[in-house]
């Protein structure tokens, strides 16, 4: 055990009141509860002395190596650093510091630690030339459609064509390897921001109806003539390579349309087992709106195909809530898909400055944004300093540092069997495709399967098998190949 020489209360604190003070300047009002928080500046001060410059341990040990011998769940870190461990030389803060600064120095504390973690073990950076090595399954990955911009969504045809979509709103048939020209006709949409077309998912009874299903950023001119928008979701066909027959399967009114561009579409869907289609809205950076069952945004929707309101929805002849809410409390959910084995409904969703969340989406349930949340503010404050309640739902799990994950596939081919039933989950931020495995509804592990291709909008698991992934310019395809 550690001892330090020096009885720290008095000290640290002392130095702690310095340090917080400090933080705060280049503020009007100096230490309001929601002033900056310099985070690194405060671990600088108040922290490093004892732990390392970068926390890796001295004189108190690493706090970067993943190893807790207090707990490493985030109420025992911040316990930790609340009560401290006086036995073993460690002071508490929970007197000098504020709850939210303590909320504010776990997630930072996992941002190091998430640096430290690459940087000891360096996922893999595949190349078109050579066999990666992952825990289960060697692959190769190669060029499956090249020339594309952003691309935002893949989904397959019975007849093995596919389709793609592009952030700045274009729509492609892909055949042979090759992206057609635009869809002529589709329709307009903002791309502003993060606005743009976000999902394509084919009809489960494509090859009888022909409908396709479009989720995208709708401009529209409000009473001002300002041109505001919101996420829509249209249902269409494709003839010579036109989109026509044209049906709104949900446009929110307009009132409840923000300015153009901005934040927080969500804009995925996915149909269950039954046939009953569900697509995701962010919050639209409001975030109390998650939490009002009275507005479309931060809610996850569940409509009957042809976008009547299913007469068995959660919310459905409650006053003031919006029959078509299947789940609430959502920030901005980008993968939305439903287990073929389970049937069960999975969502993962942005967090802020960590705490990006995978759920199992229930009827009715309260996700929680922004009551309780596994991340903070970019500027170091806290939005809550709960991260759960007994009432809210808490994530299956969440990624802090936040990886921004945008794109959902469970696996069902069989190229790669020993991941089948497998989540896989793309990134932007971090640039990550990430493989997790579930028991129970609880995962049980979890590998970066490649990382550093660039922002990665979608994967999805090929008829034939194999799992392709979105690159900023092509579709990519993992290959199985021999070690
Ligand atoms: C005066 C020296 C000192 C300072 C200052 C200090 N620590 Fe510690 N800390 C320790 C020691 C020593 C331990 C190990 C205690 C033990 O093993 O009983 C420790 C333990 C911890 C633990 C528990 C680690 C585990 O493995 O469970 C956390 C978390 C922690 N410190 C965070 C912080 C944070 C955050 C700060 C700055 C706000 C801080 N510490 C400031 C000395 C210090």
């Amino acid at each position: 055990m550690i001892r330090l020489r020096f009885s720290p209360l008095v000290p640290v604190g002392a130095r702690l009141l310095a340090a917080a003070t400090a933080v705060s300047t280049g503020c009007a009002a100096a230490d309001t509860p929601d002033a900056p928080r310099n985070l690194p500046k405060l671990v600088a001060e108040v922290c490093a002395g004892c732990h390392g410059p970068k926390l890796e341990g001295a004189a108190g040990p690493s706090l970067v190596d993943d190893t807790w011998k207090f707990g490493g769940d985030d109420a025992r870190i911040a316990e930790s650093i609340r009560r401290g461990h006086p036995a073993g030389g460690m002071p508490p803060f929970g007197g000098s510091l504020p709850e939210k600064d303590i909320r504010g120095l776990v997630v930072y504390l996992r941002e190091l630690a998430g640096k430290a973690a690459l940087h000891r073990t360096p996922p893999p950076r595949p190349n078109a030339e050579t066999v990666t090595a992952s825990r289960l399954h060697a692959y190769r990955i190669e060029t499956a459609v090249a020339d594309l911009q952003e691309p935002w969504s893949l989904a397959f045809l019975p007849d093995g064509r596919s389709l793609v979509t592009e952030k700045r709103g274009t729509l492609r048939i892909i055949s042979g390897g090759v992206a057609g020209a635009p869809v002529a006709g589709t329709p307009e949409v903002d791309t502003d921001g993060q606005a743009g077309l976000f999902d394509v998912v084919p009809h489960p009874d494509y090859a009888r109806n022909g409908w396709i299903y479009l989720v995208f950023a709708d401009p529209q001119k409000n009473a001002e003539g300002r041109t505001v928008a919101m996420t829509a979701v249209v249902r269409g066909r494709i003839q010579d390579n036109t989109w026509a027959d044209q049906a709104v399967i949900y446009r929110a009114p307009l009132e409840t349309y923000r300015r153009a561009g901005g934040v927080h579409f969500g804009g995925r869907l996915t149909f269950d087992r039954a046939g009953f289609l569900f697509f995701s809205i962010g919050e639209r950076g409001q975030q109390a709106d998650a939490q009002n069952l009275a507005l479309p945004n931060g809610k996850i929707h569940r409509l009957h195909d042809d976008g009547r309101v299913p007469a068995d929805n959660p919310f459905v002849g409650k006053t003031g809530a919006l029959p078509s809410i299947w789940s609430y409390g959502h920030r901005n959910p980008q993968g939305l898909r439903v287990d073929p084995a389970s049937g069960w409904l999975w969502a993962h969703e942005h967090g802020p400055r960590g705490g990006d969340e995978l759920n199992r989406i229930q009827a009715g349930r309260n996700y929680g944004w922004p009551v309780a949340t596994f991340g903070i503010n970019y500027d170091g404050t806290a939005i809550t300093e709960l991260t759960t309640r007994a009432d809210l739902e808490s994530p299956v799990t969440f990624w802090t540092p936040s990886i921004a994950p945008c794109g959902l596939s469970i696996y069902t081919g069989e190229r790669f069997p020993k991941w089948k039933n497998n989540h896989f989950v793309s990134s932007l931020a971090a640039e990550e495709l990430r493989r997790l495995k579930l028991k129970d509804g609880k995962v049980v592990e979890q590998e970066i399967i490649f990382k550093g291709l660039g922002r990665l909008r979608d994967v999805s698991t090929g008829p034939d098998g194999l799992l392709y992934v979105l690159l900023p310019d092509r579709v990519t395809r993992l290959v199985p190949a021999a070690r």
